[in-house]
């Protein structure tokens, strides 16, 4: 079914051109622009000034204020780090330029940016395009995560290296094993669990998918364009 605008504001993303971004509701991404391909998990959100290219996003995941997550990259070692010769159009609209633009492609912008499930990335931060976040992982305010991130790991800085590991090594496997964020974590069915004590909520969650007591979370699908001024969504 494809419709115009109805879903609520604050899960719509702000499109860049003709970006495709396909989310599992309930998202909130009323401020994260997005740009060309973007996928992102229910319960995930996009804080003020946030610029998503081109990646995949988790459940639950946390982006801080002003993050930009895969911007393009530019050539170090080509003729020119510029536009023209790697096919960028920006200037396209001004004389001259599209008869100079190359039809070469940099091979780095054909690759995708991967961020886990539980991710909080701190405001400021910048992740490189093409690295891939583990689940669980957390991303220190104004780091420049240059390469892969573990899962369950704290980095920081610039660029980005380890304060620590958020668990014991059994307690990521457990995490890992579990997925909690594939599972509808129903207060009651789960006797009010206290997330503080990690151990004890992986052994309630544990028990309760033993004993089917939780469902597995199955968010409906929106894919979010546009035609002209409009968004269209297609559920
Ligand atoms: C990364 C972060 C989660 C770590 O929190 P924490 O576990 O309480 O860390 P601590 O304050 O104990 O700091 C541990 C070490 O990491 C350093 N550190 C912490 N955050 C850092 C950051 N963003 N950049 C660089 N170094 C950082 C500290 O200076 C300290 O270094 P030291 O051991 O040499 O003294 C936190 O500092 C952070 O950046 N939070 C992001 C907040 C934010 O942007 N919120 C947006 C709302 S979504």
């Amino acid at each position: 079914m494809s419709t115009v605008l109805d879903i609520p504001k604050a899960e719509k993303p702000l499109l860049s051109g003709s970006s495709i971004v396909t989310v599992e509701r309930p998202v909130h991404l009323a401020h994260m622009r997005c740009v060309g391909r973007v996928t992102v998990g229910a319960y995930s959100y996009g804080n003020v000034d946030t610029i998503t290219y081109d990646a995949d996003i988790g459940r639950f995941s946390s982006i801080g204020h002003r993050v930009i997550i895969g911007p393009i990259e530019h050539p170090t070692d080509w003729l020119s780090s510029s536009g023209f010769s790697w096919g960028d159009t920006v200037f396209e609209p001004y004389g001259g330029y599209r008869a100079m633009v190359s039809s070469e492609r940099f091979p780095a912008n054909s690759a995708r940016t991967s961020i886990g499930n539980d991710v909080w990335i701190g405001a400021g931060a910048i992740i490189k395009r093409g690295v891939t976040i583990g689940n669980g992982a957390i991303i220190g305010a104004g780091a420049v995560v240059t390469k892969d991130i573990p899962p369950y790991a704290i980095y920081a800085g610039a660029p980005a290296k380890i304060i620590r590991p958020r668990f014991n090594e059994a307690t990521i496997a457990r995490l890992q094993n579990l997925q909690w964020w594939n599972y509808v974590l129903d207060r009651e069915a789960l006797a009010n669990p206290r997330y503080s004590k990690v151990e004890d909520s992986i052994s309630v969650i544990e028990d309760a998918v033993a004993a089917g007591k939780i469902d597995r979370l199955r968010p409906q699908q929106a894919t979010i364009t546009t035609n002209g001024a409009n968004q269209v969504i297609s559920l």
